[in-house]
């Protein structure tokens, strides 16, 4: 018989203590395989998720029974591996140890948000940034996050601050002290009329690193709204550095020559050197060091699995800075 060699991912169990709302939770239970064709129903969701590690598969190292962790929950994958239960399998590399003084509540805000932005900023094909690090090894470039305060904006401003480069974000006003606080040099008013000039030369004299386009998803608004994307693509055109889009919502169809404009797509982070990156090499250490603190800040709206639904229904209705999450 022939012996095979094979390099497995290595997982842990968690008793779920806390899970937070996205978009794509209640999207997905809306418009049901509109958004993921391939999606087998009967499905069980839930990307973010903190809690308590009871078992560990023989190739962990890391962790062990008893530990606090908080880590992206692969519900696309299986079944087995979403947030929304009482027990969920996490990936080894895709987890991280929390903080005693950090609750799970607040820890559950990190997973979904740190990954899309980790992947729009680091991955290849993507932004190509430095990798963060404790402390930042500066690069003299700056970068351009739209939708600073959406719960993936709050990530790729410390992600990118903690990588070197200086953010230059955009927020409703009432926002601008709080981007300011996670790490942004200066924020601008999205919805301002003079803001695409604003931001040109707000870039003017400095190095673009690139830009992240975020907007955001209502119950009833367009959930391919392109405007977060094309506005970017003009303050890019318009400046000097990489003109390079990563785009957490859809890019548009046409994109100016010399320009580029991607969608990055959180989960591919598992698959390569990013999520370990993110996940072992930067967060915990970052976290302990309170040089990353969980943002946007958590809304716990109800306690126990029977609150998912209601919480989705928060979340629908739109949020300021804010992550919906349900304690378990
Ligand atoms: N590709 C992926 O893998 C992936 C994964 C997760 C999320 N996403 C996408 O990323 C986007 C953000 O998701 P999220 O969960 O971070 O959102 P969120 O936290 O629910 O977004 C709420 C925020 O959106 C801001 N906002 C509203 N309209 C805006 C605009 N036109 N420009 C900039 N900001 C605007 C609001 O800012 P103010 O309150 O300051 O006005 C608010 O703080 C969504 O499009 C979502 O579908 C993609």
């Amino acid at each position: 018989m022939p012996s095979n060699t094979a390099a497995w991912l290595t997982k842990i169990v968690i008793k779920t203590k806390a899970v937070a709302i996205n978009p794509v939770d209640w999207a997905i239970q809306a418009k049901g395989d509109v958004i993921f064709p391939w999606l087998a129903f009967p499905y069980l969701g839930g990307s973010d998720v903190a809690g308590e590690v009871c078992e560990t598969g023989s190739g962990v190292t890391r962790f062990k029974v008893g530990d606090r962790v908080v880590g992206l929950a692969l519900c696309l994958s299986s079944a087995a591996e979403a947030a929304f239960q009482e027990y969920t399998v996490l990936r080894d590399h895709m987890t991280s140890h929390i903080p005693n003084g950090l609750s799970y509540e607040s820890a559950s805000v990190i997973p979904l948000g740190l990954s899309t932005a980790a992947s729009g900023l680091f991955q290849k094909g993507m932004l190509e940034l430095q990798h963060p690090s404790v402390p930042p090894k500066p690069t003299g470039k700056s970068l351009l996050v739209w939708g600073g305060s959406t719960s993936v904006g709050c990530n790729a401003i410390q992600l990118a601050v903690a990588a070197g480069y200086e953010v230059i974000t955009t927020a409703s006003p009432k926002n601008f002290a709080y981007v300011k606080k996670l790490g942004a040099s200066q924020a601008f008013d999205y919805s301002s009329p003079t803001i695409i000039p604003d931001l040109i030369a707000a870039f003017k004299g400095k190095s673009l690193a690139g830009a992240l386009a975020i907007g955001a998803v209502k119950a009833g608004s367009n959930f391919l709204d392109k405007g977060p994307a094309i506005a970017c693509i003009e303050v890019v055109s318009a400046s000097d550095g990489n003109k390079f889009v990563a785009c957490a919502g859809h890019p548009p169809d046409d994109v100016p020559e010399g320009v580029s404009a991607k969608f990055c797509m959180s989960a591919s982070i598992t698959d390569d050197e990013v999520g370990k990156a993110v996940f072992v090499d930067f967060l915990p250490k970052a976290l302990e060091e309170g040089t990353f603190v969980a943002a946007p800040e958590a809304e716990v709206v109800g306690k126990g699995l029977e609150s998912i639904q209601g919480a989705f229904e928060a979340q629908m209705k739109g949020v300021s800075a804010k992550k919906i999450v349900v304690s378990l």
